[in-house]
């Protein structure tokens, strides 16, 4: 479904260039839900905006639904990213003078999808998000968690083979992340949507079945053991108290 293979990138600085993913190696498969941790600056929105296409890594391939984007044109590129990926942004990233439904109907109007269809399949999506009443309001007249739900609407309009997410909840206070969190699995198990979520919050690492680590732009895989252990340490110190 989503191949990593051997994917280097490296940022040039000054003469130099500075090295940030080393030979990262793994796949995801269909309708998996995979947490991607790391401190930050270890590359973890390097690597979820090269899987998505948004930039050119520099070895490796990436290939989505067997294609490889790497190789991709410009222009292919493009149409391929509006047809088989999405992605959630931590600002949500919303068009400001176009109502909530406009904003999810955006990624259809380049397919050229007639404007009944665009407008019933986004009302049906932000029903989905349980935003049934805002459908025509303006995401400045919305809170935080409901114009991030806003924004998985929009991720999903096309039907994605994948979604990226980086930093969904980062805005978000503890209970609005909560629900959005339980959004996002609710979408993974019942409509086996394939999601890629980078996150510190432990919170969402938590709960996801798969956790994929990098550190010095090395990845953990299989981390899942090794990374919660980092995960539940934290969280596990209040059981040490030692009760009067
Ligand atoms: N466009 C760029 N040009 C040069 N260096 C960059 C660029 N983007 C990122 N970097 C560098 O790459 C490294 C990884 O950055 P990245 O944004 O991927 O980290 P991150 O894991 O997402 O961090 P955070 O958790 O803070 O969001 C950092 O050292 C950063 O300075
Ligand atoms: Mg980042």
């Amino acid at each position: 479904m989503l191949e990593v293979q051997q994917l280097s990138h490296s940022f040039p600085s000054g003469t130099e260039s500075t090295q940030v993913l080393s030979g990262i190696d793994f796949r995801v498969e269909r309708g998996e839900m995979v947490a991607l941790l790391g401190s930050s600056g270890s590359g973890k929105s390097t690597l979820l905006n090269l899987m998505a296409g948004l930039m050119k890594p520099t070895e490796g391939s990436i290939l989505i639904a067997g294609r490889s984007i790497d190789k991709m044109s410009e222009n292919e590129l493009a149409v391929f990213r509006r047809t088989h990926i999405g992605f959630i942004f931590q600002a949500y990233e919303l068009i400001p003078h176009l109502t909530v439904r406009e904003n999810v109907e955006l990624p259809l109007v380049f397919q050229g999808l007639r404007s009944k269809v665009r407008r019933e399949k986004a009302i049906e999506l932000l029903t989905r998000v349980g935003l049934a009443g805002k459908t025509e309001m303006f995401p400045s007249q919305l809170s935080g968690g409901q114009q991030q739900r806003v924004s998985i609407a929009r991720s999903l309009i096309t039907e994605p083979a994948v979604v990226f997410a980086d930093e969904p909840t980062g805005n978000l206070d503890t209970k609005t992340e909560a629900e959005i969190i339980d959004l996002l699995i609710e979408l993974n198990e019942n409509s086996g949507i394939t999601f890629v979520i980078v996150t510190h919050e432990h919170e969402v690492a938590k709960r996801t079945k798969r956790i994929i680590q990098l550190r010095d732009g090395y990845l953990v895989e299989g981390g899942a053991a090794e990374a919660l252990a980092d995960v539940t340490a934290a969280e596990a110190e209040p059981l040490t108290e030692v009760r009067p």
